[in-house]
Formats: structure tokens, C-alpha cells, sequence
């Protein structure tokens, strides 16, 4: 908790249940190194409401300012050390990439390998991306969402920790443009059933591939979090959605 924390404005709706475990962000000393060297070139420091991952209700965030650019804008949430997210933002030099990560030891690391690019594109908030999503990411204004292996909470009395609920999908909804798309991918079967079934009932969104299994993505690295999966002899979902209307 931040010990100058501004006052709660508003208390009501605010969540006890978060998709993260709040770990110690303590980092090595070659993180700590990269998040010193590069984190004014890349991490967009917000006001905060309580802890260190909230966003002040009151923040707001200039999209142009923060790339330097106007451009299609994709939203990455919890990149982890981005894996994916650096291959992926190289691949789209077109495209600005805003990516929401809870975690500050991950972040250092993702520094640490867009430190090793060229890379001009990629932007992160250290945030919780439901309050990232409602306080920064303005309406309308997503081209295509990654959301990649999300903590997966296989523990049925841990369930309501996912992060994909139906509110989440509403909010999310409400930040796209229309036509733009949502990539997500798990290697946990019945989260994936779960978010079939939020965002099949959720009118916003189509299935972009309503008559069954979607390709895997082949832009899609995959990173450690998929291969742990593989593994363990999971299979990987991938699924996309279009927002409507
Ligand atoms: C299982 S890891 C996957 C990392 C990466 N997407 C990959 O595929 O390698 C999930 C990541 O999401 C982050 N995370 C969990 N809940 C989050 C939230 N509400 N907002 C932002 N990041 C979150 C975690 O800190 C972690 O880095």
C-alpha cells in the first residue's frame, strides 16, 4: 500500500477480489539495473487511488503524448515479461502497444529485452488492467486486445479471481472500436469455456470463428507460460473475438 495514498473518492465498487497475487516486487540487480536505465522511455507513471496497481479514478491518459504518434492502438494485458509482446510490437511497427502488467520484476525484464530493439511502440503502465482499462484507455479507442494466458485460478473456490468475467468483457467492450478484434489464449479448458461463454452471451462481441476450433495464431511466440502447458499435456485454446457494433 502507498503510504501518501490520495483519499477513495469512491469506495462503493471498488474490488477486494483482484486476478493477481500481490508478490513483493523485490527485483535482482540486473532487473533493477533495466528498470532504472529504461523505465522513463517506456513505463508511463499514473496517479494512484490505494495501492501501487491502482489507477486514481481521475487519471487520464493522452494516447498521442504517450507515443508520440496517432496510430492504431493495441492493448496487451499481462504481458509478464513480454515474451510475446516484443516479437509481436516488432512485427507491427505500424500499430502502438500499450501493455497493463501488475507485476514490477516482469516489467524490468520486458525493459530489459525492448532496451535490446529499436522499438518505439510499446508503452507500459504498471496497473491493474481492470482499473487501466476503466481510467486510462479511452472509449472507443482499441483496434485489438492480448490477453495471453491469464493467471488461470484452476482451483474452483479461486474461480472468482479470473479475470475475464462478464464486467470485465462489458468494460472491455465499451473501449473497442467497432470491428476491432480480441485475442486471448489459455491452456486451461474450462477457462476457455468460461470465456466462450461470457463473451457468447455478451451481445458486443461475435465468435470469429462461430463453427468451431480457432487456428492457433501462428503470429503468436510461444513463450514459457505456453510451453509449461505443453508440457504438462494441455492443450492450447486460442479464441477471437470481434467487437459489433
Ligand atoms: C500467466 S502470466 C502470462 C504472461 C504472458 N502473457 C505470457 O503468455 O507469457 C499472467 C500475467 O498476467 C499478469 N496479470 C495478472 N492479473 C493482471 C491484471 N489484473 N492486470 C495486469 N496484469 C495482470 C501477471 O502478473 C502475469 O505477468
Amino acid at each position: 500500500m502507498m503510504g501518501s495514498a490520495v483519499e477513495r473518492p469512491d469506495l462503493h465498487g471498488r474490488r477486494d477480489v483482484v486476478s493477481f497475487v500481490r508478490r513483493s516486487n523485490r527485483m535482482r540487480p540486473n532487473q533493477r539495473r533495466a528498470w532504472e536505465a529504461y523505465r522513463e522511455r517506456f513505463v508511463i507513471e499514473v496517479p494512484r487511488l490505494d495501492t501501487s496497481t491502482s489507477v486514481h479514478p481521475a487519471a487520464s491518459l493522452d494516447l498521442v503524448e504517450a507515443f508520440g504518434r496517432d496510430a492504431a492502438l493495441i492493448v496487451e494485458i499481462g504481458p509478464g515479461a513480454g515474451e510475446s509482446l516484443v516479437p509481436m510490437a516488432e512485427a507491427r511497427p505500424q500499430a502502438n502497444v500499450l501493455a497493463f502488467e501488475v507485476y514490477q520484476p516482469a516489467i524490468a525484464r520486458l525493459l530489459a529485452q525492448l532496451a535490446k530493439t529499436d522499438l518505439d511502440n510499446v508503452r507500459i503502465v504498471e496497473a491493474d488492467a481492470v482499473d487501466a482499462m476503466e481510467h486510462l484507455v479511452p472509449a472507443r479507442s482499441v483496434d485489438e486486445i492480448w490477453l495471453f494466458f491469464p493467471d488461470p485460478w484452476h482451483k474452483t473456490r479461486h474461480h472468482k479471481r479470473r479475470l475475464l468475467t462478464p464486467e470485465f468483457a462489458a468494460l472491455t467492450a465499451s473501449r473497442m472500436k467497432s470491428g476491432g478484434i480480441w485475442r486471448i489464449a489459455t491452456d486451461w479448458a474450462d477457462y476457455a469455456d468460461q470465456i466462450r461463454e461470457v463473451l457468447d452471451s455478451d451481445p458486443s462481441f461475435a465468435n470469429a470463428y462461430p463453427a468451431g476450433c480457432v487456428p492457433r495464431w501462428a503470429a503468436r511466440p510461444i513463450t514459457h507460460f505456453e510451453q509449461r502447458g505443453l508440457d504438462a499435456g494441455r492443450q492450447i485454446f486460442d479464441l477471437t473475438y470481434r467487437r459489433v457494433g
